[in-house]
């Protein structure tokens, strides 16, 4: 591996477009090549973001040799065959959350890059958010005792659209997906692996989930209650229970900049941390820092939680009868 390590972005749209700019503040991280599956939108792109290389199809990024660790900003069904063939080719990988469109999917990503020894992270930014990471340690130092629940939401409403890849099946939309990733993702990082999955919810006309409302259970009797919806708005809210008191994480929690540590019986204490840039930075420096270091794995985005949170979803969408797919045909266009 270089001491620099060299970026390439696949798919130029809109969550790529909103990343660029913290690479910025990222050190040793340098944005060297962008595929699209048009040059012309390659090329625009680098343009803009002062990219050296444009490649016209996502096969040609897979074979350029000088490409360090790849950035999949695809639609979640065109995660896996992307992240397959990288992995192949023996290139890292960051890629969007929800990490694939099934569990299924993942499975075969990860056992692929254990096998290959190659680096993935999945690209859940929450993890890395300084408010988020204080979360971690005030809990780890005991300050609200054993964490017993959790809540979260996240809800948009969203004009129904089904040309739109939210509310299309075959781009892997609806609200489970593209949401409840973060409410999920939240409650395996303070609870672990559900015992149980109990969901509610319902569809749009696509076939995609509109809402959707989960009870995870442990058998020690741990909760969390989740909520995911395009249908309607929610304060993107979250709350950590523990046997001494509790921790608001203030909207929105998937990117927040404020906690309320309320220990029981004292005034509440309000703390910030800002992230940096627009929040993108701190995953990019995640993957950055694991490269240098030579890790297959992120300890704080393991590969097992991505698992078991791909897991859950899968299991909440088949309860709802979502019948979402990967699309191998990704590459060959
Ligand atoms: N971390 C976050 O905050 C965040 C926020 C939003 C989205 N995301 C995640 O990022 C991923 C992309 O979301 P997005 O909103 O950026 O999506 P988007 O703008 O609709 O699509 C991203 C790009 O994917 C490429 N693509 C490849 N196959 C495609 C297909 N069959 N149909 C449509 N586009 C295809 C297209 O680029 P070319 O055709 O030019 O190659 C497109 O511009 C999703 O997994 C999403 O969950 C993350």
């Amino acid at each position: 591996m270089t001491a620099e390590i060299r970026w390439g972005i696949v798919g130029p749209g809109r969550i790529a477009e909103s990343v660029m700019g913290d690479f910025a503040h990222v050190p040793g991280a340098r944005p060297v090549a962008v595929a699209s599956r048009s040059l012309d939108r390659a090329t625009a792109f680098a343009r803009q973001h002062g990219i050296e290389r444009a490649h016209g199809s996502y096969a040609d990024i897979l074979a350029d040799p000088d490409v360090d660790v790849l950035y999949v900003a695809t639609p979640h069904p065109q995660h896996a065959a992307i992240a397959l063939a990288a992995i192949d080719a023996g290139t890292a990988l960051l890629v969007e959350k929800a990490f694939t469109a099934t569990t299924a999917g993942a499975a075969e990503v990860v056992g692929r890059a254990r096998e290959r020894g190659v680096f993935v992270m999945e690209a859940m930014w929450t993890r890395f958010q300084p408010a988020v990471v204080r979360l971690r340690e005030l809990i780890a130092e005991g300050a609200i005792g054993e964490v017993r629940s959790v809540q979260a939401d996240l809800g948009v409403a969203r004009e129904y659209d089904p040309r739109d890849r939210l509310f299309a099946l075959e781009l892997g939309g609806g609200a489970l997906l593209d949401l409840g990733v973060y409410v999920v993702s939240f409650a395996q990082m303070l609870l672990g692996t559900p015992d149980t999955v109990r969901v509610a919810g319902s569809l749009f006309p696509t076939g995609v989930d509109a809402e959707a409302g989960l009870l995870l259970g442990y058998d020690d009797g741990r909760t969390a209650t989740l909520t995911a919806s395009l249908r309607h708005p929610t304060p993107g809210q979250a709350r950590v229970f523990g046997t001494t008191g509790w921790i608001d994480v203030l909207p929105r929690f998937h990117h927040p900049d404020t906690i309320v540590l309320h220990r029981a019986g004292g005034e509440p204490e309000t703390i910030t941390r800002r992230p940096t840039g627009t929040g993108y930075a701190h995953e990019l420096i995640e993957v950055t820092e694991c490269l240098r270091a030579g890790r297959t794995e992120s300890a704080v985005m393991p590969l097992a939680d991505t698992l078991a949170v791909q897991d859950v979803l899968g299991r909440a969408a088949d309860a709802l009868g979502v019948r979402h797919a990967e699309d191998p045909a990704v590459l060959r266009v």
